[in-house]
């Protein structure tokens, strides 16, 4: 994947710029709150994923302006591409000039993996962070995926809605029914996804985390999950619980992944560096899980996180990704010294300076 061009209008807080980029190494610098994530996130939001600063669409759009624009020219597999996606009272993608159903149908039609200073919560927060990371990366290289989680949710909220009716009327069981069977079909196929997609993970991070290492740990990740299958049966049992609480108390939105250093659980145990590296071989192995797929390595988006590393995990970095085309912010220059080539775009107040 090759980033060709960038052009922004009314995002965030960039009026309106046109970038070029090389095909290795682009370094965006300049002081802070100019405008160097506004880029990354823009060149991020092409996956067809959510923003992950965890924004509303609407918090895109300049403010004082009703519309926004970012557009970019690709190569992917040698295919020149156009895409474009437009932020005003909705959101409206196009591919190759040819307007799409949804943003997420983006996915799997350009491929990016983003690092931020807030990855290292992928291992030290709650499960929700370690779920939307998963989901992520699997909406990214099956767009069919998106659409299993939206119905998931969706037949989700309406029981939610109506279990807490189930302790005086007993006769909303039969619409129980027809939204635990939803339920059951789509989180099957949610945990399936998940399953497999951590057993293609488990091989590359646990090599990438042996580099990162120097070879003195091993690293194995556990997808954990209450019900291997999740059925009618489940579901009416737990209604029991859950006409008390409004919620759904299995499946797959309930589910987590553990991380495991030669046994020990690094959440619990981990030491900062290990979190640290932890949370980087996860999304290295995220990207070569997208190259065994997808046949090319995505774009690199690393945003603040090089001056969070110390150098042996800067220069593991710089070297794994030496083939991929990369957009590295950074406040100083000297936090990249070790990048010899490449383009420095330099930002102030949302523009190229
Ligand atoms: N919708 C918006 N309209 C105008 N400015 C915005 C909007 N959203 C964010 N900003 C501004 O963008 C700046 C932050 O840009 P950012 O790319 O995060 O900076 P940095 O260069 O530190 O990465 C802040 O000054 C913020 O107020
Ligand atoms: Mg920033």
């Amino acid at each position: 994947m090759k980033v060709k061009k960038l052009e922004i209008q009314n995002f965030r807080n960039i009026s309106g710029i046109s970038l070029e980029f090389d095909d290795e190494i682009n370094v965006i610098c300049g002081e802070n709150a100019q405008g160097k994530t506004n880029i990354i996130e823009a060149l991020w939001l092409f996956s067809g994923a959510k923003s992950f600063r965890n924004t509303k669409d609407s918090e895109f759009i300049k403010f004082g302006e009703k519309k926004s624009k970012i557009y970019i020219e690709y190569e992917m597999l040698g295919v020149k591409n156009t895409a474009q996606i437009v932020f005003d009272d909705k959101k409206t993608a196009f591919l190759n000039d040819k307007k799409l159903s949804n943003t997420s149908s983006l996915a799997g039609k350009y491929n990016a993996v983003v690092f931020s200073p807030t990855d290292l919560t992928l291992v030290t927060d709650g499960p929700d962070k370690r779920r939307r990371f998963l989901d992520t990366a699997i909406g990214q290289l099956y767009p069919n995926y998106i659409e299993i989680l939206r119905s998931y949710s969706r037949a989700l909220m309406q029981r939610n809605k109506i279990i807490k009716d189930y302790r005086y009327d007993k006769t909303v069981s039969i619409m129980l029914d027809v939204f635990e069977t939803e339920i059951a079909d789509m989180g099957n196929k949610i945990i399936n996804y998940r399953k497999k997609y951590i057993s293609v993970l488990n091989n590359y991070v646990s090599k990438i985390y042996n580099g990162i290492s120097c070879g003195k740990e091993n690293i194995e990740i556990f997808y954990l999950s209450k019900n291997d299958i999740l059925n009618n049966e489940i579901l009416k049992t737990a209604r029991e619980i859950d006409m008390f609480t409004s919620t759904t108390s299995v499946g797959p939105h309930r589910d987590d992944i553990s991380f495991k250093i030669n046994g020990i659980s690094v959440r619990n145990f981990g030491s900062q560096g290990q979190k640290r590296s932890v949370a980087l071989s996860l999304k290295l192995a995220g990207a070569e899980v997208i190259k065994e797929i997808s046949g090319e390595y995505p774009i690199c988006l690393l945003d603040d996180v090089m001056s969070e590393l110390d150098e042996g995990r800067q220069n593991y970095i710089l070297n794994h990704i030496r083939n991929w085309q990369s957009f590295i912010t950074c406040c100083d220059t000297s936090n990249v010294k070790n990048l010899r080539e490449g383009k420095v775009i330099k930002i102030k107040g949302g523009e190229v300076v």
